[in-house]
Formats: structure tokens, C-alpha cells, sequence
């Protein structure tokens, strides 16, 4: 198996619901959330993001594998039943020690999900990543499709500015379309072009728009949150005995409740009230 899909143990039946737990950087991972909420409405979510400590994807490995550790154990405190890596750079560096550490827990992370949907509609056997330095330093989604199809060639790019644009709420307009421009030179004008876009950042959806304007019209841009969130519902409901029935999130952040509900609503694709935010220290 690709080390960043799902762990193979099942939910175990248990008499009390109990929330499913999502944790990332910041807000990207609200993409990831909002499929999630989406694939399975009766489901409950915490989510929490580690605004404190953004971006996660220019720190070193063993930072990141530290606060995932420190992210994880505090979802797990509040009881979830399963675990969502809803951050590729926390997926790239963190996954086998989160296993280790929580062996029982289903934990499913973004960059296997990713990588097969990407190798699912490319044609030419041709992908570029659009990533965080970590990751691409990782080699996670390189090592991800060479397991799914080994002739695949995989061309990965950090593209850690499209993160700060992405929480400006500038992921369109003249600005992300140079950034954009500039990090993909001529990938897409030669001769053995890709024909597949994947946004290996949970941030990159709010440039979707941007890079399809770019990008040649055949290229597909694919991202990891409904493979994400298929995974999850694969795992979770073989178990219809542990949903919550309410299908509702709540929300966590290290640093401040206004700043992640004014931005989050972005990513989330409705609006957050910062009242419903807790502050926590992981
Ligand atoms: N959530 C991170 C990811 O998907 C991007 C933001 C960051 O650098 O922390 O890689």
C-alpha cells in the first residue's frame, strides 16, 4: 500500500457516536472537509488547524512529524474514531509515525488519495505535482504514483507562494496568474507535455480557476478531497452503527478564531462564525 492512503483497520462498532477527527496546517484542509461533509452527511467532524504554526510545508520533517504527533494527540483526546490528515506535507513526513503512535486508529491521509486521482484520468502517463517544498522534498507523490503505475513520469513543483496568495483570498486575478505563470515556465508548451494538473496542497483548489486559465485547454487539474473523502467513507461506513446521525463540524485552531473564520469560509465554501471557533494549545 502507498504509505499516505488509509490503514487497512476497520471502525470498530461502538454504542456512543463519536466524531471523526481532521487536522491540518490551517484552512486548506477545509477542502478536504467540505468533501468529507459532503460523502458522509451523517458523520460529525472536529477539525482542527494549526494556524500558530503555518505553513508547515517550509519547516524540516521532523518539525512537522512533531506537531502532526501534537495535532493527533489532541483530536484524540476529544475521542474521534478515526483520523484525517486532511495536509499533504503532514501526510509526506507524518503518516508512519502517527501509525505507530495510534496503531488502533484509522488514519487516512490526502497524498495516496491524490495520487490515484491523478493516475485514474491522466492519458499520456504524464502528471505534474503542484506542491509544498516539503513535500516535494519528500518525494511523497513521485514515490505515491510510481507504486499506482511505475511507467508514470511525475514532475513535482513547490509552489509555496500559491499557499500565502491562497489565504490573502488572492488564489485569482493578475497576481496568482503571474506567481502561477512563473512557477510553471513552459511545462505545459513542449512537445511531451502532462496532460494532468494534480494540486498536491490542500490550499491549491483556490487557484483552480487561475492555473485552468493557463494551463492548455485538455490538461485535467485534479485534486486529492473527493479520493480523500471516498477513502473515509469507505472505511467509516462499513460501520453505519457509529455515525453520529447529526452530521455536523466543529472547529479548532491554535491562533485566532476571527482569523480562521474569516479565511477558513474560503476554503470551506460557507461562511464560519468565529464565535464557533475554539482556541486550543496542542
Ligand atoms: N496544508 C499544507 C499542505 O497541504 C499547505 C500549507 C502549509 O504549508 O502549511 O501541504
Amino acid at each position: 500500500m502507498v504509505g499516505s492512503g488509509c490503514s487497512a483497520t476497520p471502525v470498530s462498532r461502538s454504542a456512543e457516536p463519536r466524531p471523526i477527527g481532521v487536522f491540518d496546517s490551517g484552512v486548506g484542509g477545509l477542502t478536504v472537509l467540505a468533501a468529507l461533509e459532503q460523502a458522509l452527511p451523517t458523520e460529525s467532524f472536529v477539525y482542527l488547524g494549526d494556524t500558530a504554526r503555518l505553513p508547515y510545508g517550509t519547516k524540516s520533517a521532523a518539525s512537522v512529524e512533531r506537531y502532526a504527533l501534537q495535532c493527533a494527540a489532541a483530536l484524540v483526546a476529544r475521542h474521534v474514531k478515526a483520523l484525517v490528515v486532511a495536509c499533504n506535507t503532514a501526510s509526506a513526513a507524518a503518516l508512519p509515525a502517527l501509525r505507530q503512535a495510534y496503531p488502533d486508529m484509522p488514519i487516512v491521509g490526502v497524498i495516496s488519495p491524490g495520487a490515484k486521482a491523478a493516475v485514474a484520468v491522466t492519458r499520456n502517463r504524464r502528471i505534474v505535482v503542484l506542491a509544498t517544498e516539503g513535500t516535494v522534498r519528500a518525494g511523497a507523490y513521485q514515490n505515491a504514483i510510481a507504486q499506482l503505475d511505475a511507467h508514470a513520469s511525475v514532475m513535482a513543483v513547490g509552489c509555496s507562494v500559491f499557499v500565502a496568495l491562497a489565504e490573502e483570498g488572492w488564489g485569482e486575478g493578475d497576481i496568482a496568474e503571474r506567481v502561477a505563470r512563473r512557477y510553471l515556465g513552459d511545462l505545459f508548451n513542449r512537445d511531451d507535455a502532462p496532460d494532468t494538473l494534480l494540486l498536491g496542497c490542500t490550499h491549491f483548489p483556490l487557484l483552480r480557476r487561475t492555473l485552468a486559465a493557463i494551463v492548455p485547454a485538455g490538461v485535467s487539474i485534479v485534486d486529492s478531497a473527493q479520493t480523500t473523502a471516498a477513502a473515509v467513507a469507505a472505511l467509516i461506513q462499513s460501520d453505519p452503527a457509529s455515525a453520529d446521525q447529526r452530521g455536523r463540524s466543529t472547529f479548532l485552531a491554535t491562533d485566532s478564531p476571527e482569523r480562521f473564520a474569516r479565511v477558513g469560509g474560503l476554503f470551506l465554501g460557507r461562511p464560519i462564525q468565529a464565535a464557533v471557533v475554539e482556541r486550543v494549545d496542542v
